[in-house]
């Protein structure tokens, strides 16, 4: 899929107020920092229309950007970032939570995991949350840049058997990406265009 055009619409704390049109769309979760804003800036070639930091806890709110005219591109506040406070932790879980509880319009979410790191609880978490209230969801492994091919392979292999030993039969489909590099990107916009 070719990406003509790309425009911010709104932020906003509540799912509520979330763009009121019929428009499919496609949110990206995961831990703060893991590169969700990055790589919506990689996937639609614009160097900031979503805000990045070196910092996690950058993006704090539902942000829509329209893709083409056609379709909704979300960018969604990390989850478990720990230096925020305690009460306003919470309010973020429940927007979030309330996002995908809520929002009739997503067709899928990307789960972004930083491909560095062990399987975390938490990511593992929440993607058993998303089995059980059925909302559909693949995973994107991030930052593969920082790694060889060869590790890379094999951590892909060793984060799908975890899966498979745990609550999962079958795995979800996962890409490997790098918003530095650019990998990755036909294959994600390949596979948002099939379900649009
Ligand atoms: P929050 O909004 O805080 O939840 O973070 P985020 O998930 O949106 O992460 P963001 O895109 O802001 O990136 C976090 C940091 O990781 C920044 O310093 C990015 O430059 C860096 N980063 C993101 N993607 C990549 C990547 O593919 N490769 C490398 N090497 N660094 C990356
Ligand atoms: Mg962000």
């Amino acid at each position: 899929m070719r990406i003509k055009n790309a425009r911010f619409v709104v932020s906003n704390s509540r799912v509520a107020q979330c763009p009121n049109t019929k428009l499919p769309e496609f949110a990206f979760i995961g831990r703060s920092n893991v590169g969700k804003s990055s790589l919506i800036n990689m996937l639609t070639d614009r160097k900031k229309l979503a805000k990045t930091s070196g910092k996690p806890g950058k993006t704090q709110l539902i942000n829509h950007f329209l893709i083409n005219e056609k379709w909704h591109l979300v960018d969604l506040p990390g989850y478990g970032y720990a230096r925020v406070s305690k009460k306003n932790k919470k309010e973020f879980q429940q927007y979030i939570t309330d996002y995908f509880l809520e929002r009739k319009q997503l067709v899928n979410a990307f789960l972004l995991i930083d491909i560095r790191h062990e399987p975390q609880p938490i990511d593992l978490e929440f993607m058993e949350w998303m089995g059980t209230q059925q909302i559909p969801f693949s995973i994107i492994f991030t930052k593969a840049d920082k790694l060889s091919e060869r590790v890379i392979e094999r951590t892909v292999t060793a984060y799908l058997n975890t899966l498979l030993e745990g609550a999962w039969v079958e795995t979800p489909p996962h890409f490997v990406t790098s918003s530095t590099s650019r990998l990755g990107k036909d294959a994600v916009l390949a596979y948002i265009e099939t379900l649009l």
